[in-house]
Parts: structure tokens; sequence; C-alpha cells
């Protein structure tokens, strides 16, 4: 099992040493840190060149595009000489906390795409009531990178535009919600070969825990919950899924 999305640099409850250690004990083998502000990127180096198994992304969120400057591409382009930063991300669009600057959230997640392409990477999306805008542009402007929706969201007609393209779906918590309702129908409705599974730890935390904070141990639940939508099992949805995530993310 691979965790694809997971900010171990903001948890509050345990350390990092205790996440990873209790991620192995679970059989996840390798965890991807994003990024959401530039003030990530110090910590998000240090874990990568700390721990074997953890690697980063670098990009600005797009609730803080406020914080994007033109200098962070050169900034990005160096730090991603490390072998180990495996995708531009999370960069997207947010729809939902803050409409006020949506044209500027268009503008930095463009350059950010831009970004990626020229440095062959994958593109990890934030995707938040904007999935209209975030598909057409991503149509527009994405010209090679592949690209990952993280914490898909929409309904299935959404996600098989978004595998018709040749995407990806990152699958988290969520999905064991009993409410989840839509989303139990993506993950049977799409090929597992387009689903990536994620934690978003500290957040979204899965059944039995919610409510209390995630971590990537936890993806386990994950990968139980869409094994029993899907009727195989779990070994099935951990093989096909890293599968997935070491060809997308180049692991
Ligand atoms: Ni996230």
């Amino acid at each position: 099992m691979i965790d694809t999305h997971s900010h171990i640099n903001m948890l509050e409850n345990i350390t990092t040493d205790e996440a990873v250690q209790n991620a192995a004990e679970q059989g996840i083998e390798k965890i991807i840190v994003p990024a959401a502000n530039p003030a990530d990127f110090t910590g998000i180096m240090e874990l990568i060149n700390k721990y074997d198994n953890v690697y980063g992304m670098l990009g600005v969120h797009p609730s803080d595009a406020k914080d994007w400057n033109d200098r962070l591409i050169e900034d990005i382009k160096k730090l991603a000489e490390n072998k180990k930063i495996v995708a531009i991300g999370e960069i997207g669009l947010d729809y939902y906390w803050d409409k006020s600057y949506n044209e500027l959230q268009k503008e930095v997640f463009i350059k950010q795409i831009k970004l990626a392409n020229e440095l062959n990477l994958p593109i990890d999306i934030h995707d938040r009531e904007a999935h209209k805008d975030t598909f057409d542009i991503l149509k527009e402007y994405n010209s090679s990178s592949k690209v990952v929706m993280h914490c898909f969201s929409g309904s299935v007609e959404f996600a098989k535009e978004c595998i018709k393209e040749g995407w990806y779906l990152g699958i988290g918590g969520v999905v064991t919600f009993k409410n989840a309702v839509k989303m139990k129908e993506v993950v049977q409705a799409v090929p597992l070969e387009h689903i990536l599974l994620e934690t978003d730890a500290p957040y979204l935390t899965p059944v039995p825990f919610r409510g209390t904070e995630n971590q990537p141990a936890y993806v386990k639940f994950v990968a139980e919950e869409i094994a029993k939508l899907r009727n195989i099992n779990i070994e099935e949805v951990n093989s096909v899924t890293t599968a997935n995530a070491e060809r997308v993310f180049a692991l």
C-alpha cells in the first residue's frame, strides 16, 4: 500500500517518526507528502531526506494562491532536482472556502501546470466545488503531465470523464463514511487501474477512527472499503493501487 497524499508535516498528536513507524507496521510501504504553502517546502525536503520511503510534492494550494510569487518557479525547479520530489501538488481550484480570488487561483494553477509539464512531473489536483473549471483548465493547459484528482469528490459521470482523459482518482477516508453514497458509487464504477489510495492526513480520518487525527497507517481502512465495495480481496486492491502509484509517480 502507498499513501499517495499525506500531510505528515502537519500531524499534531504523533511525531513523524511514529507516523512512519505505524504505517510500516500496517504494510504501507511508501508515503507521499504534498505541499500546500511555500512555507512547507523546507519541512518536506527534510522529511524526504530523513526517511527512505517518504517522497514529496511541491506546489501552492489554491486557498494559498495569495502566497504565490513567480520566484517560486525557480525555487521549485531547484528543489525538484532531488528525485524524491515526485509531483507538483497540491494545486488546483477551491471555490468552497473563498470565491473572492478565483481569477488569481486560476492564474496560479495554470503557472504550476506549465511548471509540471516542464519538469515532466505529475500533477496532484485539489478540486473543491470547481469541477468544471478544473477540468477545462487541465484540458487546455496540461500538455504532458499525468493527473491525479486528489480527494476526488465528483459524480460517477465526472469520474468517467476524468478517466477518459487518462487521469487517476485519489480515494481517501471519505469513502468509508456511511453517507458517502456518491463516493461509493464512484469506486464501484471506475477501473481499479485508475484508483490511488490516500489519507490526506491529518484530515478526513476514515471509519473507525473518524473524529480523531488521521495518519498514513489508516490508509488500510480505505483499501478495505474499496475491496468490500468491489467485492474483491484486499490483496488485489493493494497490488493494483500500489502499481498505479508507482507508475504515476515513478517511485
Ligand atoms: Ni491535501
